[in-house]
Parts: C-alpha cells; sequence; structure tokens
C-alpha cells in the first residue's frame, strides 16, 4: 500500500493493524529526521523573552554569544572564526550592522564581498547558532563616528540621534529600511538564525529621549524586522533613563564586574525579566599614546562563572576583535583619543585567529554550562599559519608636496567634508606677508594632526590629543609659503563630540588676522589615489610615499613592524592595513595571510612625518604594547598644589556601597576650576586612590557637559602600567578609572584639580567608586574645593 492510501484510510480511521504500524513508523523516521536537521541547522522557530529566562521554542534558553565583526575580519576567515566562537562554548554570534560601512556614499548601499552581511549570518546558522542583530544607527563599536556615515557632517547644522533633525531622521529611515530588505528574511520566525534586534546602541549613556527610542524601534520594526524580540543595552547606573515597551533590556559591563551589583537595581525595577549582559568586555581597545590595555584572564572568567551560576545570558564583547583596516578606527573624547588599527582588544582570540589562554579558560568554564544534548565541537585550526618577512627596504619614493591633486580655492577655510573627501589628510595652501617679528599662528580647530610648514620646511607640529593649536610663526624677509598639512584621525565614535568634521575646522589666526582664501589639496585613501604618485629613486623629503615589492613562497598571517617609521597608512597589494604611528602603542600593522601573494607583493607607506629607517618586516607576532618617542610634548606637569587659605566647599565621607554618590553644596556657588581631594581610602592600610567618574552638577541639576575639561593637576596617576590617567575622571566611560600610581607607596591626600573652561553655578557632583570587584583605592572621607581663580600651582 501506498503511504498515500495509509493517510487517505486514516483520514477514514480505516486501518489496519499493519498499517498502524507502519504509519507509525513513518512517523518515528520524520520525527528523527526533523530532530537530525535540528541539530544541524535552527530551523524556523520562536523566541521571545519569557518570565524570568529567554524561550527558544517555548524552552528556556541561556544566550552565550560572542561578538564579531564581519567588517574587522577579511571573509575569508568568515567561518573559521564563527566555528572558534562555537568551539568557545557560544550558542549564538552578536554582530554589529555598520551603516557608515554600506552607505560610504550617500545613496549608495554595498553589501557585497566584504560588505556581505547576509552570507556572514548564513554562516551563523550554517554553524548551528543564532545571531543577535545590532543595526544601530549608532553603534559605537570604536568604529569611525560610531558607524554614522561621514557624509552627514555635510549639512553644517547636523545633529545626530535626535529626533530634532529632520535629515538625521529621513536618512536613518532611509538605512534601515535597506538593512531591513537584507537581513529581515533571516529573523527566526522567517526560517533564520535571529533570535534579537537591538534598537540603537547605550542610548542612556547620551540621552533621556523616550520619543527618539519609541521611533527608531518602529523604525527598524517597519524595515521588516516585526517578528523578532527587540533589544535594547545599556548600563546599570542608566538603564533607567528611558522606557522602551517591546524591548527586553540588557546591562553592558566589563571584566571583573560585581554580577549581584550590576544586576541590583535593574532587578527591583523588573523583576520578571530575563537577566542579560549585552557586552561583557572581555578586553578593552588600545588608544595612541597610550598603555596598551589588558583584562586579567582570572578576574574576567570570574564573573563570567558568577553569571552562569544564575543563569544571566551574556554576549562577550569582543570574541575576536580583529582589525580596524584602513580609515575605520574611530576615537573617544573627552580628552580627543584615537582609537588604534588593532582592534585585537585582549580578546579570548587574537587578531590573526589564533586561541589564546582566554580562549581556553572560557571553553573550560563554559563545558560545565551546556544546554543537555549540546556537545562542544574541537577547536578548529586556523586556516593561516603565521609566517615571517624578511626585511623589504624602499628605494621609490615620491615626495607628497611634488605629488599634488588639483587644488580647490576656498575663502574660508573648511574641513575636508565639504570638499567632499571622507577620510584622509587635507593641505591648506596661502601666501602670507613679510614680517619683521615672530607671529603666533592660531588654528581653530585642528582635527586632528598637523604639521605647519614655511616655504616647505615644517616649523611646528599640533596634536589635538594634547589641546595643542598655536605656535610661533618665524621672522619672514619676504613673503613666503604658508602649507598646513593636517591628517585626520578616527572621527569620536562616543559622547557629544561625535560631530567631528576633520582638517581645520573653523579658522585660522595669524596675529589677530583670520587668513582667508586658501588653495586646499585633499588626499584620499583610497589605494588608486596613492598609486598617482610618481615614484622615483631618490631621498624624500618631508611627508612622502615609499613604494617597494618583495616576493614570497608562501602566505600566511605577518604583522608588519613600523616602528621605524613616523605616522601614517600602509597599502599592502591595495589593501589599506590601517594606520601607524611611532609613539605606539601599537607598532605592528596586522596582515592577513589572504593579502598577500605568492610571488610578487607590493607595499605602498605614507609617511606624513618621518621614517628613521626605509624599511619594514613581517613578524609572527604583534607588537601592541610599546610606547615610542612622542615629539609633542604636551604641557608640563606641575609639581605642587598649594592649597594654603583655600577653604573647601563641601567635605564628608563616602560609604563602602557601590554606584554613583550625589553631594550636594549647603548652597550653589560659581567656579571655573575644582579640586577633589581624598583623605583616605575605605580600608585604612590602602594609600592609593582610584575614582571611575566625577560630574559636576549645574544649575539645572544635570551634569555640565565635561567635553573642555582640561586636568591642571594631579599628584599621582598610572599612564604607564596602564591607561589610568586623571582624565579618565571624566571620560564618560563607567568602567576606565583614574588611580594613583600602581606600587608606589603614594601618600594621601590624593588630589586632582580640573579646568572646567567655563564659570559654572555648580550645585553639586556626583562621584562613581570603580565599578570592579576590587576595592582598592576606594575614597572613604574627602574634600571639594570650587574657585573662580586658578588653584595655586606651582
Ligand atoms: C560600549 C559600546 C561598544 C563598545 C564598547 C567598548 O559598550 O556599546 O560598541 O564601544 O563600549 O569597547
Amino acid at each position: 500500500m501506498t503511504n498515500y492510501n495509509i493517510i487517505r484510510k486514516l483520514y477514514y480511521k480505516q486501518l489496519d493493524k499493519y498499517e498502524q504500524m507502519k504509519l507509525a513508523s513513518i512517523l518515528f523516521f520524520l520525527f528523527l529526521g526533523f530532530n537530525f536537521a535540528s541539530a544541524q541547522h535552527p530551523v524556523s522557530g520562536d523566541f521571545v523573552a519569557g518570565k524570568g529566562s529567554f524561550l527558544l521554542n517555548e524552552k528556556p534558553f541561556v544566550i552565550r554569544a560572542g561578538e564579531l565583526h564581519y567588517s574587522r575580519i577579511p571573509r575569508e576567515y568568515w567561518d573559521q572564526r564563527i566555528k572558534l566562537c562555537k568551539a568557545m562554548g557560544m550558542n549564538t554570534i552578536c554582530i554589529y550592522l555598520f551603516w557608515n560601512f554600506h552607505e560610504q556614499q550617500q545613496d549608495i548601499f554595498d553589501f557585497t564581498g566584504q560588505k556581505d552581511v547576509v552570507e556572514f549570518v548564513h554562516l551563523i546558522q550554517k554553524n548551528g547558532m543564532y545571531c543577535i542583530l545590532r543595526p544601530g544607527p549608532y553603534v559605537c563599536a570604536e568604529w569611525d563616528m560610531g558607524g554614522l556615515p561621514w557624509w552627514l557632517l555635510k549639512k553644517t547644522d547636523l545633529q545626530v540621534r535626535r529626533m530634532s533633525d529632520d535629515f538625521f531622521m529621513k536618512r536613518v529611515n532611509i538605512y534601515l529600511n535597506e538593512a531591513g530588505k537584507h537581513l529581515a528574511p533571516l529573523q527566526i520566525q522567517n526560517g533564520g538564525p535571529i533570535i534579537m534586534v537591538q534598537v540603537e546602541n547605550e542610548y542612556g549613556t547620551w540621552g533621556d529621549d523616550q520619543k527618539y527610542m519609541e521611533t527608531m524601534r518602529d523604525n527598524i520594526r517597519q524595515a521588516g524586522f516585526d517578528k523578532v524580540q527587540l533589544l535594547r543595552c545599556d548600563w546599570s547606573s542608566n538603564f533607567f533613563h528611558y522606557k522602551l515597551d517591546g524591548a527586553i533590556s540588557a546591562l553592558n559591563f566589563g571584566a571583573g564586574s560585581n554580577i549581584d551589583d550590576q544586576f541590583r537595581k535593574f532587578k527591583e525595577m523588573n523583576p520578571t525579566s530575563p537577566l542579560m549582559c549585552g557586552e561583557y568586555w572581555t578586553g578593552w581597545f588600545d588608544q595612541w599614546g597610550r598603555p596598551h590595555e589588558t583584562r586579567d584572564v582570572s578576574s574576567f572568567i570570574g564573573s563570567l562563572k558568577d553569571m552562569m551560576d544564575r543563569k544571566i545570558s551574556f554576549s562577550l564583547y569582543m570574541a575576536h576583535g580583529g582589525t580596524s583596516f584602513g580609515q575605520w578606527a574611530g576615537a573617544n573624547a573627552p580628552a580627543y583619543a584615537p582609537t588604534t588599527s588593532s582592534y585585537d582588544y585582549n580578546a579570548p582570540i587574537d587578531e590573526a585567529g589564533t586561541p589564546t589562554d582566554k580562549f581556553y579558560a572560557i571553553r573550560d568554564l563554559l563545558k560545565n554550562y551546556l544546554q543537555e544534548g549540546e556537545v562542544l565541537p574541537d577547536t578548529p585550526q586556523n586556516p593561516e599559519k603565521t609566517i615571517t618577512i624578511p626585511t623589504v627596504s624602499f628605494v621609490l619614493t615620491a615626495n607628497l608636496f611634488d605629488n599634488l591633486p588639483v587644488a580647490k580655492q576656498s575663502e574660508k577655510i573648511q574641513p575636508m567634508e565639504f570638499f567632499d573627501q571622507g577620510w584622509g589628510s587635507i593641505l591648506y595652501r596661502k601666501e602670507i606677508p613679510a614680517c619683521n617679528r615672530t607671529q603666533t599662528l592660531t588654528i581653530k580647530d585642528v582635527h586632528d594632526w598637523a604639521t605647519v610648514f614655511i616655504n616647505g620646511k615644517a616649523v611646528g607640529k599640533l596634536d589635538r590629543r594634547k589641546g595643542e593649536n598655536s605656535l610661533e610663526i618665524p621672522v619672514l624677509k619676504a613673503k613666503a609659503r604658508l602649507d598646513i598639512l593636517v591628517e585626520g584621525m578616527g572621527r569620536v565614535n562616543y559622547g557629544e563630540a561625535i560631530i567631528d568634521r576633520k582638517g581645520i575646522t573653523d579658522k585660522v589666526m595669524l596675529a589677530d588676522k583670520e587668513l582667508k582664501n586658501w588653495q586646499v589639496y585633499n588626499f584620499p585613501v583610497d589605494y588608486a589615489f596613492q598609486t598617482k604618485a610618481k615614484f622615483a629613486q631618490k631621498t624624500a623629503i618631508g611627508p612622502a610615499w615609499y613604494k617597494a615589492t618583495f616576493n614570497l613562497n608562501e602566505t600566511g598571517y605577518t604583522y608588519l613592524n613600523m616602528s621605524s617609521w613616523g605616522k601614517g597608512m600602509v597599502w599592502m597589494n591595495g589593501y589599506n592595513l590601517g594606520r601607524f604611528w611611532k609613539i605606539g602603542p601599537t607598532q605592528t600593522l596586522c596582515v592577513p595571510g589572504c593579502y598577500l601573494k605568492k610571488g610578487l607583493n607590493e607595499i605602498i607607506v605614507l609617511d606624513i612625518d618621518k621614517p628613521t629607517k626605509m624599511t619594514v618586516l613581517g613578524l609572527n607576532h604583534p607588537i601592541l604594547d610599546m610606547i615610542g618617542k612622542d615629539d609633542n610634548k604636551g604641557q608640563k606637569q606641575s609639581k605642587n598644589l598649594n592649597l594654603n587659605g583655600v577653604n573647601s566647599v563641601a567635605t564628608g565621607s563616602f560609604t563602602a556601597e557601590s554606584g554613583w554618590n550625589t553631594v550636594n553644596l549647603d548652597e550653589p556657588l560659581n567656579g571655573r576650576y575644582f579640586c577633589f581631594e581624598a583623605l583616605n581610602a575605605q580600608n585604612p592600610d590602602d594609600y592609593s586612590t582610584s575614582v571611575a567618574e566625577f560630574e559636576i552638577i549645574g544649575e539645572n541639576g544635570k551634569a555640565v557637559s565635561s567635553l573642555n575639561w582640561k586636568v591642571l593637576f594631579v599628584d599621582s596617576e598610572e599612564t604607564e602600567k596602564a591607561a589610568n590617567g586623571a582624565d579618565k575622571l571624566f571620560d564618560l566611560q563607567e568602567s576606565i578609572i583614574w588611580q594613583t600610581k600602581i606600587g608606589d607607596k603614594t601618600t594621601h591626600p590624593h588630589q586632582v584639580v580640573i579646568d572646567m573652561s567655563k564659570e559654572i553655578n555648580v550645585k553639586g557632583f556626583r562621584i562613581l567608586p570603580r565599578t570592579d570587584k576590587n576595592n582598592i583605592g576606594k575614597v572613604k572621607d574627602y574634600r571639594f574645593y570650587l574657585q573662580e581663580k586658578a588653584f595655586k600651582i606651582e
């Protein structure tokens, strides 16, 4: 009898015993097949935030996610990195979608090749994993402008992440619709692996406009993500700044955090919500000129275990950081601090895709917390070995000043965006008259690193990181050619400084006269542009391109040692590897094996400073932690703060409890300079001080902007063993602290003096102690001083 007949007879309830047995066996094999298939790939299903836990097809599910960025990993290795995450114990991959990666020019979208995010999500599914998609539009991520496209900046009064800018809101909508076209079919309810979609990113650190967040949520729904569970992420200190119906909330925090502290308030306010750490920071990113960041394995694993024991879902940010190739690395502010191109992040999987000790520690831990029936696969092989490349010497050079592109004329000086340039360097040129005395040249503002030339000779450099904006022009016997070459580094990706145009943003003054009528030359970062330079065998003078070729018998990952070069970018066989800068801490540029060729390879270096040796070589390991020589010295640190005769305006004691403390002054007071003085620590034997964040409460009861704050004095800060300088007090990153020098027998009181750059009516201040499990340096007794005039610093 045919199966069809059995089913027909079943319908008419006419089956005999034999037929009943045959039906049972068909159903059994169908069931087996179904289960086998579902073990291979997640099948169409459902995922929701239930009461107390997430539910995957109605069963409780703990998300163990690892974050990967398809844009930071060459496509050739996507599959291996996903497999590595699975072997580390992950069941989900979390990804950002980078708007500015896909729409590099307005209205031209690209979702192909390295930008084929659909293929990346397919690979996640093929590997039997789920996906959390975070399309922004703002993503942060140490990525140029936090994922927002640079061309938005052509609008002079642009506002971002606010309803008040129609243009921004309209462009977001267009982008999200485009994202939906590609990715909405991959929601789990449609048979894809996407179990959640995140709305915006850590909006609580930026604002409290509920309407904006609701509009973003609705945009995402309308873009086709109409079935999937929505998510939002914030911090334990700010998740309550806004509400978003229809989205589950996750909290983000760093390695070694106290898990119960992190979730305490959230649980009180959301007693039935499943708990999730939306980003558990495995390490941290590096900034130029500051020590390499690491997070030790044991404190990282400790808090991860705490989460697993409490069945708290998590996403590891980053599981594997990779590289911010080309111009994509962003920056933080205040103080302006560009991020290095290496996004190694001290993550469990290193830049070249090799598992580290952290990887094996995580795998070892998570094997004890798998879902029923789940088996950890073996750790996959890296498809590329790591190779070394012998010294390559550069003999071909091309001076930048001999290879100028066609000039544009501009009456007023303007940043590069207004010349339709997204990234790179820009040269402003004009003739200035003879002058028999030196004159001050003031540039408002340098974004980000400028060299000033008179008749082709460098007379000084200005570095935005150090707040430098003026220098002396020597006596000019005759009229002279003034050239200002400005390199734009990463656009700020976090906080209110995100509107960050590059080049010179406002004006240039010579003595007290504004200079006008400029010739402007644009130097974009595309490979095609670099190849236009006319190379010859001669000694380079000033900023220049250098070209060399070399042969390889085998390819593999390598790290180009750039430590003998000044500052610039490198193109390997046409691929822009990213930025180098002698100040470190990164001294190498990661070259993925797939960027190299057997046989002849070509390398072009653009050095806008000066190499000491024109050679490179490939190492089999990165140099991530070597601070180099910095010509721009910055302000000289003063030695002593004299508080004699100065009265504090607030004094008191903090308890050992975690979280923000608010101190109100007896009455509001005006002041521009303040000093915070820690008199002792919670532990009487502890001679150090550590503070995560410090805010001044202004007239309206809200924190005033710290964008233009400057540290004028600090008696001790750790800037060598770790990036824990006093400016970390107002960097808006709660997990990054100011601490006094580690290991030094410093003594209390510890003091820091800050210039707020303008007078403020101060109601009080807020202070956040360190948020990790470590209690070292937690302040007990304090004094707070506020003055209209500067403190005596000698
Ligand atoms: C936040 C952001 C991320 C990233 C991390 C720091 O959590 O959401 O995009 O910037 O900080 O690496």
